[in-house]
């Protein structure tokens, strides 16, 4: 055939929420990018589809599916069975904890979850759901559980010290205290999987997500996006 296939690929729009670096950020000319963009882009290459990444706010990232705003959502997100009641997750691509971040000069580690503290997270999360599942509903915490939309502004707003620390992935709160005044002070073992999520059924897209991610890791560049990312 004389024209190139891509010439007519569909194009699929995936949701994330940047603010999650090394998976997705917003770089220094306002374009989202990260690893979660590049696995998605990556796959579609093999699978012959273009990818239109939108940018919102996590909490709304399976509403927007189901209005069939968004066509796949790529955002670190972890596989959980509540979760799976309304989506349908791709295999396993990234395995995570959760962290505790404080500012640099800050003098508490895992004491920060009991008592008067006052703890940062992003609205939805694992993270907050374990936040306020453990050690808020319980008692054990006795400040506030203050939620944002996006761990940029969680992260701000430890900086500046309206909280006394942040509960975020692991590899996000490693990524942040390399880049701001910020260090992680302990590690809660989750042991969370991500996943790529569709709407429900969609198994068209979901097949082709799933042999994205098989050939991606058999020719190599899914570890070039790893040494890209985290190395
Ligand atoms: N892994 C966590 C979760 O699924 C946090 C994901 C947050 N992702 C983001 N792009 N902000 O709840």
């Amino acid at each position: 055939c004389a024209f190139s296939g891509l010439a007519f690929a569909k194009t699929y729009v995936v949701g994330t929420s940047a603010g999650f670096p090394p998976f997705e950020y917003v770089d220094e000319n306002g374009d989202v990018v990260g690893f979660d963009v590049d696995l998605v882009k990556a796959i579609g290459e093999l699978k012959g589809f273009d990818v239109e990444v939108k940018d919102i706010s996590f909490d709304s990232l399976p509403a927007a599916l189901k209005t069939g705003n968004i066509d796949m959502i790529a955002a670190g997100m972890t596989i959980t069975t509540e979760r799976e009641k309304v989506l349908d997750f791709s295999q396993p691509y990234w395995t995570a904890n959760q962290s505790i971040i404080v500012t640099e000069d800050a003098q508490e580690g895992l004491t920060l979850l009991f008592g008067d503290h006052d703890i940062g997270v992003q609205t939805g999360t694992t993270g907050d759901i374990w936040v306020t599942d453990n050690i808020k509903e319980k008692g054990i915490l006795t400040g506030k559980v203050a939620h944002y939309d996006t761990f940029v502004l969680v992260v701000s707003d430890l900086i500046n010290g309206n909280l006394d620390g942040v509960v975020l992935d692991t590899p996000v709160a490693e990524s942040y205290a390399a880049q701001k005044p910020v260090k992680v002070v302990a590690e809660i073992v989750t042991g969370e999987e991500y996943g790529i999520a569709v709407d429900e059924g969609n198994t068209e897209l979901l097949d082709l997500i799933n042999e994205g991610i098989d050939e991606l890791k058999a020719n190599g560049k899914m570890d070039e996006l790893i040494t890209k990312y985290f190395k």
